[in-house]
């Protein structure tokens, strides 16, 4: 598959030794097992082919690089813990793969400034670790925060479990450091959490993923960390409940650190497919909601809740985590769902988002479309068989008003088919959302996999504008070709 018009000037073996002088021959790789590793995500859809992979140690290491794949006019694709859900770190043309792996050092943790500093390929949960050690708190939290990288989270602003608290990916960055196309190092790497002197332009860089420029550091806020955590896994017998129960979480002045939901088949998965996966219910509900509460002072304020909702009738059933064993059994029927997903059959993810008050509406107007409530397995009077066959598993951040929306089939089934199938109902989907002003990706970013799709969120004008910012930053577009649109 061909995304971008360059024409490169050198031939890869010429290249592969010029990029060995910058980084030492044994940092860039270019076995075909290697090749198929890196040149892929999470998504797994697209035939990895890149030409080969490099992975600098300094930022003066990725500023020669660029410089010389810019002068050479080589693709290349920018890669983290290649954890993204939409192929945006996937190099299926030849691409020089730039991985951030061996930049993994924190440089500097500040407990009265309350920043820590990076470079782009610390994995999250190291962040969140050196936090911890020293009594504070890193808030971006995502099921595969072991894997995936800041450079990555920037790159995608990524949005996590705790987003309703203390925000996404965005809200955390006080300053980075990026290299543009060129080899030019553009210097934002500052830890002020005030700054009006003019355009902030590194708000351009989050969220671009790795079509404008390389993270090669960064400088985030931490926080006090929460004082008196509690969860609670609720049963719920229609959706429309579900927001309620939000505005009851609001109404009472409640601290809610995490509003996560998942429909009674999302729950199934998870059961037959993670080991030692355990419900604390006796009776299956339709859909589940996750609430985590900050409870700083004395009063039982998540009891209080429960009871009011059970009065209310917005809730079945309820039972707090007792003890930190069980806050963890709890979070991993949630946090569990897309590795269950991946072994339970093929999967291909929606990723939408609304207003909240809008979400209800919308869930109603698509079980029309469906011809089915959409916690109910089998389908009966959807008029395609193909499109009948698919498993439709809902979970998300709905707190936020982000619902993950999964087409799901046998491994069996014939993946072309699977994918038409799937097709068909999100394109019916997509169209539904932009009646509604929805976003068509709310965390995980366009890639290769939506940008076909950009169109049913962004207007005409949005795009060209977008494309024009990418023609400022990288004229000859060599980063990430393919990506979000094509020039
Ligand atoms: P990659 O997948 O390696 O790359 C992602 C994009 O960023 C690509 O376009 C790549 O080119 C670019 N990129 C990577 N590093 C850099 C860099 N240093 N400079 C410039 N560009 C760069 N996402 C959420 O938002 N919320 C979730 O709750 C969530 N949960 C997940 C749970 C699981 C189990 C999995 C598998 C994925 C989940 N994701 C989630 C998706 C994914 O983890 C995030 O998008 C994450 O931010 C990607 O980081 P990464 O380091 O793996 O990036
Ligand atoms: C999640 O919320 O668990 C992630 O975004 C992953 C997914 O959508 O599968
Ligand atoms: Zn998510």
């Amino acid at each position: 598959m061909t995304h971008s018009h360059l024409t490169p000037k050198v031939s890869a073996d010429i290249a592969v030794k010029h990029l060995r002088s910058i980084v030492g021959e044994s940092y860039v790789l270019t076995g075909s097992a290697d090749l198929k590793t890196w040149g892929t995500d999470w998504t797994k859809v697209y035939e990895p082919k890149p030409m080969c992979i490099v992975l600098p140690l300094t930022t003066t290491d990725v500023s020669k690089i660029l410089a010389y794949c810019h002068d050479n006019e080589l693709a290349v694709t920018p890669s983290g813990g290649r954890t993204g859900l939409c192929a945006g770190a996937v190099a299926s043309d030849g691409e020089v793969v730039l991985s951030l792996s061996r930049m993994s050092q924190i440089l500097n943790v500040d407990s009265t400034g309350l920043t820590i500093t990076a470079e782009a390929g610390v994995a999250t949960e190291a962040l969140q670790d050196a936090a911890k050690k020293v009594g504070l708190f890193f808030p971006l939290d995502l099921a595969s925060k072991g894997s995936c990288q800041i450079g990555g989270n920037i790159a995608t602003n990524a949005g996590g479990v705790k987003l309703i608290k203390y925000g996404g990916t965005r809200e955390q960055v006080l300053g980075i450091e990026v290299v543009l196309a060129n080899g030019s190092i553009l210097d934002m790497n500052v830890a002020l959490r005030k700054n009006n002197s003019g355009y902030d332009l590194k708000h351009l860089f989050i969220g671009s993923e790795g079509t404008l420029g390389i993270v090669t550091k960064a400088v985030l806020r931490l926080m006090p960390k929460p004082r008196n955590l509690q969860l609670a896994i609720m049963a719920v017998a229609t959706f429309e409940n579900i927001p309620k129960i939000l505005t009851e979480c609001s109404l009472a002045a409640i601290s809610v650190t995490a509003f996560e939901f998942f429909t009674q088949v999302a729950h199934k998965i998870v059961l037959a497919r993670f080991a030692g996966a355990r419900t604390p219910f006796a009776v299956i509900s339709p859909f589940y909601v996750l609430v985590e509460i900050e409870q700083p002072g004395s009063e039982p304020e998540m009891e209080s809740l429960l009871e009011k909702l059970f009065d209310a009738g917005l809730i079945t059933d309820a039972t707090i985590a007792a003890n930190s064993a069980q806050f963890r059994e709890f979070w991993g029927l949630r946090e569990n769902i897309t590795e269950s997903l991946a072994a339970h059959g093929q999967v291909r993810k929606n990723d939408i988002s609304l207003a909240i008050d809008q979400l209800d509406p919308f869930v109603k107007e698509l079980e029309k479309l469906l011809g089915r409530i959409i916690t109910t397995e089998a389908a009966s009077t959807v008029a395609s068989a193909a499109v009948d066959a698919l498993e439709l598993v809902l979970f998300g951040h709905i707190g936020d008003g982000n619902l993950h929306i999964n087409y799901v089939s046998p491994k069996e089934r014939n993946p072309k088919e699977f994918q038409a199938a799937a097709r068909l109902i999100e394109e019916e989907i997509f169209k539904l959302l932009t009646k509604f002003k929805g976003s068509i990706s709310a965390e995980h970013g366009i890639g290769l996999t939506k940008k076909k799709d950009l169109h049913f969120t962004r207007t005409a004008e949005e795009v060209a504008w977008m494309r024009q910012t990418k023609k400022m930053w990288d004229p000859k577009g060599i980063l990430n070709p393919g990506k979000i649109f094509d020039l």
